[in-house]
């Protein structure tokens, strides 16, 4: 035989190896799905930032989620090193960059293990006497996506993840699939759809919420006005998504075309809002909250002066930037509609400070602020639980490949593809979820401390400072006109 036959027989078993162990192996689901070819991918991430560096872009450009900040996420979850070295690549004087004053003496804390919980610093529930009032343990928590949006093996990653992180975990607005059901405490999201609640005509129903929260582990119960990447905007589920298991989770019919009116059918003013809360609330015991993206503030005034005058309304208030992330959304709405983070949070915290009750509500936020900065301005802002969707995603397997729209996820988290699927195990990844969601809170800790505090709620006003020009530089909360004695 001759000799180039010899190394192409060799070659080829080595591949044919190469496919069986990548066919095997539960830790790469990329090399599952795409066996021997997926390995470029890796490749590629290694090389990438020497030739991106002198070809395509930087560090800092990439969006939703630049490279800095996937590799924050992924070096998290994996527990590898994510110091970076030879000193900062970013612009300091560029406008909008932020700057922590550390104190002179830092905090000294005792040290902090990964694994320690960050509890928020008030009780859900607390101010209007829930039965269920509780302090969660973990200020940062997974944002609201439905099993629908994300695979089922990406849900039960995501919630065994959270019981291991001791984290609350959102449902999104599907239901409660079986997913949802392997430990990790629950936030119960309930949208226009009701789905989960509602009766065969598509209307709310008290005594299927009661139902399906029965036996589960549901600590919270959240009603969605809106989303940041899509509000004002109802939601199709088409009749080849409705399998028989979202059927029966969404409590709708196999195969039929599922439609989600943009506006509630329970409510349709702000006293019907706060009545419908109150209604859920003393139904269940539950803390129950809102969730919306900032547009006309009329209603936060509105909201807040009702809540005041009645002692009564959402325990929690979740505000989404208009930055966040979706399934899917058209591109004017993903682009322009409602505001972004800081000033859509900010508008909200001042109409329930001008009122003397923002003490009493307890402020989720999400838009991109699952990395320790953007979480520790939230924080000085006046925001107490730090939400994290995409970055969830990320920890989890998500390559940012911004195909959750069309069932080709290709690494199985935003798709229903069987074949896509079958690449992502819920065990590896569900610790990876929690590593990061650990690694995020311990970063959070470190930042306080080196400001002098022991909890990044406590982080004084002024330390927090965002640059304006190459010679100015303001604090965040004079810039969004915070009373100092908020
Ligand atoms: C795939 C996906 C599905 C989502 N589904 C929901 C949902 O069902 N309900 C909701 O209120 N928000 C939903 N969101 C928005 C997130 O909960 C979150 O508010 C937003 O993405 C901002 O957080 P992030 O920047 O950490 O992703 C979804 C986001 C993504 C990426």
């Amino acid at each position: 035989m001759p000799w180039w036959l010899w190394v192409l027989i060799v070659v080829l078993v080595l591949l044919v190896l190469l496919t069986i162990y990548d066919l095997t192996q539960k830790k790469h689901a990329i090399l599952r799905n795409f066996p021997v070819i997926g390995h470029f991918r890796y490749i590629l991430e290694k090389v990438g930032p020497e030739l991106r560096q002198y070809i395509v872009t930087d560090n800092d450009e990439e969006r939703p989620f630049s490279r800095n900040e996937r590799r924050f996420v992924y070096s998290s979850a994996k527990k590898e090193n994510s110091y970076f070295g030879f000193g900062t690549d970013s612009d300091l004087l560029e406008p909008g960059y932020i700057h922590f004053r550390h104190a002179a003496f830092p905090h000294p804390s005792p040290p902090k293990t990964e694994a320690d919980d960050l509890p928020m610093l008030k009780v859900l529930g607390g101010a209007h006497n829930r039965a269920r009032a509780f302090t969660p343990q973990s200020l940062v928590y997974i944002s609201a996506m439905s099993y629908g949006s994300l695979s089922a093996p990406a849900i039960e990653a995501i919630n065994r993840g959270s019981k291991i992180a001791g984290c609350l975990h959102n449902t999104g607005e599907g239901g409660i699939s079986d997913h949802h059901k392997h430990g990790g405490p629950l936030i119960f999201q309930i949208g226009t759809g009701y789905f989960g609640a509602r009766n065969p005509d598509g209307t709310f129903s008290m005594d299927r919420l009661l139902e399906s929260i029965d036996g589960v582990d549901v600590q919270a119960i959240e009603l969605k006005l809106s989303q940041g990447a899509k509000p004002g905007l109802g939601g199709v589920l088409p009749a080849a998504k409705v399998t028989p298991e979202i059927a029966r989770v969404r409590g709708v019919e196999v195969g039929v075309t599922v439609n989600s009116p943009a506006q509630h059918r329970s409510f349709d003013d702000v006293a019907g809002l706060v009545s419908f809360v109150e209604e859920i609330a003393q139904e269940t015991g539950l803390p129950v909250g809102i969730k919306s993206a900032v547009g006309q503030l009329a209603f936060w005034n509105e909201l807040a002066h009702e809540m005041r005058s009645r002692d009564a309304g959402p325990d929690f208030v979740t505000i989404d930037g208009g930055e966040g992330g979706t399934g899917a959304a058209p591109l004017p709405f993903s682009d322009h509609v409602a505001m972004p983070f800081r000033e859509g949070f900010a508008s909200v915290y001042r109409a329930f400070a001008d009122r003397s009750i923002h003490n009493d509500v307890v402020f989720l936020g999400a838009g991109h602020l699952g990395l320790p900065t953007e979480a520790q301005v939230a924080l000085s802002m006046g925001v107490d639980g730090i939400g994290v969707a995409r970055e969830a995603m990320l920890a989890v397997g998500c390559i940012q490949a911004q195909k959750c729209h069309n069932g080709h996820c290709p690494t199985g988290v935003a798709t229903q593809n069987p074949r896509l699927t079958r690449g992502l195990d819920p065990t590896d990844k569900s610790v990876r979820l929690a590593n990061y969601v650990a690694t995020l809170r311990h970063e959070l800790v470190r930042l306080a401390n080196a400001m002098g505090v022991d909890h990044p709620g406590r982080i004084p006003h002024e330390a927090v400072e965002i640059r304006l020009s190459a010679t100015e530089t303001t604090t965040v909360r004079e810039l969004y006109d915070y009373d100092p004695r908020w």
